[in-house]
């Protein structure tokens, strides 16, 4: 059966637009993530539930990278599909990111931060996905045995060659920021975003990061702010079967590491509740209350999922009591 979308015309009236540090490009304050639940294993049709139902409602950064799979690059494959069959008209309302850093192919040149590397995996991302050109290409982790000069002048070059029309990097650290910061502004090459991971868990931006960020006019898009679930309600009685920390393909999230964490999600749910939120919902507000948080990057299995996301938006301030009680939960935890 064909569908033919129609997005919802409603779309831009209740999300919020956060411009990246000191660019104009403005990212919607909650994007899609699509490392998980976008590969081959995930049915074509619940993937395009999850981005039209994201697009409909004001979503318009959808964050992939060339290895998101399973297999690698079945989700850049699976998007260019979707996005083929029902979303050419809105290009021009999409923030489309992709990276390149991790293990992409066999041998030295399909991995970390060579010039060869970016420019052939960037190449390879945009006939996945069938488009000309992405909005930001990010350079996925730093490579300690290239020099950061060699990534910064292939970043450059993919820009000049109309490839990508401002580019970003992920999971460097502070000092590595400030680092590339130098470089890129040098070539004049629009660096506006950094992607780390950032969630109650995982707080290590806190020291440093989002300062380097503030002073270097640069925003952050951050990424498992649900630490994979587990900011969510989805263990706080258990593990699911349907879960990512049950399934197989997920290696990254094993029912060990969601253990220890299930009573500190018990206690930050009750705050949560005392806000009228959902767990998912706090956990995303907290996030966002970050001066240098653009944007957070949820992944999704339904629907249902994104819809309570996006209602974290309706509530973003906390107390400073909350704040603080938030602390003392976190300060009390033993999972780490
Ligand atoms: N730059 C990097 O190195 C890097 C690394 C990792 C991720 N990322 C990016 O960040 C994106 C998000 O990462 P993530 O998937 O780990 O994010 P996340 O939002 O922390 O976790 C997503 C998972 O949480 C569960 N979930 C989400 N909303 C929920 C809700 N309202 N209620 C209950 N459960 C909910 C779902 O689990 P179930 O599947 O169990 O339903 C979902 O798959 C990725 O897709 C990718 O684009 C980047």
């Amino acid at each position: 059966m064909i569908i033919v979308y129609q997005a919802d015309e409603h779309r831009y009236d209740t999300m919020l637009y956060r411009n990246l540090g000191t660019s104009g490009l403005k990212v919607s304050a909650i994007a899609l993530g699509f490392w998980h639940n976008f590969g081959d294993t995930t049915p074509l049709s619940n993937q395009k539930k999850l981005v039209f139902d994201a697009f409909d409602r004001g979503i318009t950064y959808f964050d992939l990278a060339n290895n998101y799979g399973p297999e690698p690059g079945a989700a850049e494959k699976n998007f260019g599909k979707i996005f083929h069959d029902h979303l050419t008209s809105y290009r021009d309302e999409m923030v489309i990111s992709s990276k390149a850093g991790y293990t992409m192919w066999p041998g030295p040149y399909g991995d970390w931060g060579s010039r060869k590397y970016l420019i052939a995996s960037l190449d390879q991302s945009l006939k996945r996905m069938g488009l000309d050109y992405v909005d930001i290409f990010y350079h996925h982790r730093p490579d300690p045995n290239t020099p950061m000069e060699e990534t910064a002048r292939a970043l450059d070059q993919i820009v000049r060659d109309g490839k990508a029309l401002y580019v970003g990097i992920s999971n460097y650290s502070a000092d590595q920021t400030k680092q590339m910061a130098a470089l890129l502004k040098d070539l004049g090459t629009p660096f506006i975003v950094h992607q780390p991971r950032y969630n109650m868990f995982d707080r290590w931006i806190e020291d440093g990061l989002t300062d380097v960020l503030e002073d270097e006019g640069v925003g952050a898009v951050v990424f498992s702010p649900l630490a994979q679930g587990r900011l969510t309600d989805r263990y706080l009685h258990g593990i699911p079967e349907d879960s990512r920390a049950n399934r197989s393909d997920s290696p990254f999230l094993s029912k060990d590491r969601v253990e220890p964490t299930i009573r500190i999600a018990q206690q930050l749910n009750e705050v949560a509740q005392q806000r009228g939120q959902s767990l998912a919902q706090m956990a995303l507000a907290w996030n966002l209350r970050q001066k240098a948080v653009s944007s957070v990057i949820v992944g999704a299995s339904r629907t249902a999922q994104l819809d309570d996301n996006i209602q974290a938006l309706q509530h973003l301030d906390f107390t400073a009591a909350e704040l603080a009680n938030i602390d003392r939960i976190l300060n009390g935890a033993e999972f780490k």
